[in-house]
């Protein structure tokens, strides 16, 4: 199963502490770690450890975090050939607080993930549709998005787009996608709903449904997620866990859920598997160092009584 993802690459600075500061207050901290990160490059790792050959096209500068971002994508396995190196910005960086409760803050530097120029995707087109299947996201410029989009549609490569960060888009880049995947907050920004029950996020699925999108899984974090496709309506229940760090929880699952979605052709069964990835993931650091392997997600999936 090839995958090709075309997305953001960062560097993480994320600091821990109890709570967040008050706007304008200095605090202490409880620890400090510099990892790699970024909504393209993590869900790269997680396809990686669920079983696929990756691919992934993005971009980063010529500093000491691009280094720190390639060596980890390399030593996953990802094939980055087709990353460029800009000479105008520095890779990008994400400011992010974790409080006690493992909710994040993010601050973004997006740097060099915005010099990612639509040439250097065309020259990645016998990737993107050759392809089993291309996932995107928003953390890089739309008409790059669009463009990876419009490449595979054409091949007929399955899409997923993860709308992350939260972001106003056209309709036809949702209808361009296979599979949608908002949170909370992306699923409020696209649709004006808050999906805070489960009938709130069928409501907010048929608003997507209505713009165009096909198959529609809408993550509400520790409550699992509901997932709305072919005329039917399935609601996972989340795995009580105790987070400590839900940083890229979301990318983890987008990874899983493509792999296994590959390989079992059943949607309602791939988000039972990226469910269990994404809980998984949470109990550990790093976006990209706290996703598990595919092994461990299959032990605990065994373990759940719907399977
Ligand atoms: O989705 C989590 C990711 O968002 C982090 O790794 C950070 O880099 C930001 O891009």
């Amino acid at each position: 199963m090839n995958v090709t993802v075309v997305g953001s690459i960062m560097v993480d600075l994320v600091a821990h502490c109890g709570r967040y500061p008050a706007r304008g207050e200095t605090m202490a901290g409880e620890s400090f770690a510099i990892v790699p990160g970024g909504k393209g490059a993590n869900p790269a790792v997680a396809c990686m450890r669920m079983g696929c050959a990756v691919t992934l096209v993005g971009s980063v500068g010529k500093d000491p975090f691009a280094e720190i971002a390639l060596a980890f994508l390399a030593q996953s396995g990802v094939d980055t050939d087709r990353v460029y190196r800009t000479n105008s910005s520095r890779t990008g960086t994400a400011f992010i607080v974790i409080d006690a409760s493992a909710e994040n803050t993010i601050l973004l530097m997006r740097g060099a993930n915005d010099d990612l120029p639509v040439d250097v995707l065309e020259r990645s087109s016998d990737r993107i549709a050759g392809a089993d299947a291309l996932l995107v996201q928003l953390e890089i410029s739309l008409p790059v998005v669009e463009r990876a989009m419009a490449i595979a549609r054409r091949a007929g490569v399955p899409i997923l787009l993860d709308p992350a960060p939260a972001q106003p888009i056209p309709d036809h880049f949702l209808a361009l996608a296979d599979f949608v995947t908002p949170n909370e907050q992306e699923t409020k920004t696209l649709t004006g709903i808050d999906p805070l029950t489960p009938e709130a996020a069928a409501a907010a699925a048929d608003a997507l449904h209505r713009r165009g999108a096909r198959q529609v899984i809408i993550k509400r974090g520790s409550k699992g997620c509901l997932v709305s496709a072919g005329g039917q309506r399935q609601n996972i229940e989340g795995i009580p866990v105790r987070p400590i760090d839900t940083v890229g929880a979301g990318d983890c699952f987008a990874g899983a859920l493509i792999s296994a979605w590959l390989e079992t052709r059943d949607i309602f069964q791939a988000c039972r598997f990226a469910n269990v990835a994404a809980a998984l993931k949470v109990q550990r650091s790093g976006a990209q160092s706290g996703v598990p392997l595919r092994k461990e997600v299959d032990e605990w999936l065994k373990t759940l009584p719907e399977n």
